[in-house]
């Protein structure tokens, strides 16, 4: 049994103060009463505790998809610009905090949480949990630059970065016949790099992530192409693309790890996991 003022507090993004005050205005009730106090004993399971007419129950795990829009950014505050969790219409959206960040002008798949345990082990670099990436890029497709990307790429740091699958795309969603063949997802020592996603499951995740609509942002002398990376540096994507003379015109993440962007999400909108989904994001963390 909890308090309902805790329990209240707890779940949402109000104070105790202000339960109260909702309390006394009669905008919270226990199965259909409004003759309530603070400190009423609440089965939060099993009692229909409504706020402003919506159900509250207790959270445990929360782990939300969004297909995350340009021109908000990934934080849970920010003083001149809109975040992703102005986005999230729900009670329980204060508790929430973005798995890594996506730049402000990329799109795609954002995972929002509660989960300190499960957002550190999708981050930690020894994980080497992948990213795939949607990426419109300046000029031609071109076989080298899969190379270069599988080999790891001076972006400017210490160390070079991790090895990355690239593929060509056309604009129906198949990897380009031509460049198939091309580094077939094995470095020189003939081994997978870890983490690494191999050029079959990416085209698995292209045909299912991708909107058309996204194909369709592929201008002049552009091209569309998928990226896997096993690490998260600041602006990856592009610089390592930089790199090699491109610039990317548009981003958008369709995986992370196993788990796959819901095409039917529109930019901005959100849901939770399936059982299915959230047994994914376990398999990705366990390797
Ligand atoms: N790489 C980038 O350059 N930007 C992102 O938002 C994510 C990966």
């Amino acid at each position: 049994m909890r308090r309902l003022d805790r329990f209240l507090a707890e779940e949402t993004s109000f104070s105790r103060s202000e339960i109260k005050k909702l309390i006394r205005a009669g905008r919270v009730s226990v199965n259909g009463s409004t003759d309530i106090r603070p400190e009423t004993k609440t089965e939060p399971e099993t009692d229909c505790v409504l706020l402003d007419g919506r159900r509250i129950l207790p959270a445990g795990r929360i782990c939300i998809m969004m297909n995350k829009p340009a021109g908000v950014v990934s934080a849970t505050e920010d003083r001149r610009t809109r975040t992703v969790l102005d986005l999230v219409d729900e009670p329980f959206a204060a508790k929430l905090f973005p798995v890594g960040r996506l730049d402000k002008d990329t799109e795609g798949l954002l995972l929002l949480t509660n989960d300190g345990m499960l957002s550190h082990n999708l981050l930690s670099p020894g994980r080497h949990v992948s990213k795939t990436y949607f990426a419109v890029i300046t000029g031609m497709p071109d076989e080298e630059i899969i190379q270069r990307f599988l080999e790891g790429i001076d972006i400017g740091e210490k160390k070079r970065t991790l090895p990355a699958q690239l593929r060509f795309l056309s604009v129906d969603g198949d990897f380009l016949e031509e460049y198939v063949k091309q580094g077939a997802g094995e470095n020189t020592a003939g081994t997978m790099p870890p983490g690494i996603v191999s050029p079959d499951e990416m085209q698995e995740f292209c045909m299912k992530s991708i909107a058309l609509a996204d194909y369709a942002r592929c201008g002049e002398n552009e091209c569309c192409s998928a990226v896997s990376v096993s690490e998260g540096k600041f602006h990856q994507i592009k610089r390592m693309f930089q790199a090699c003379g491109r610039d990317v015109r548009f981003l958008k993440r369709i995986a992370m790890g196993k788990l796959l962007l819901d095409p039917a999400l529109a930019p901005g909108s959100y849901r939770t996991l399936t059982d299915e989904e959230i047994k994914a994001l376990e398999r990705s963390v366990s390797g």
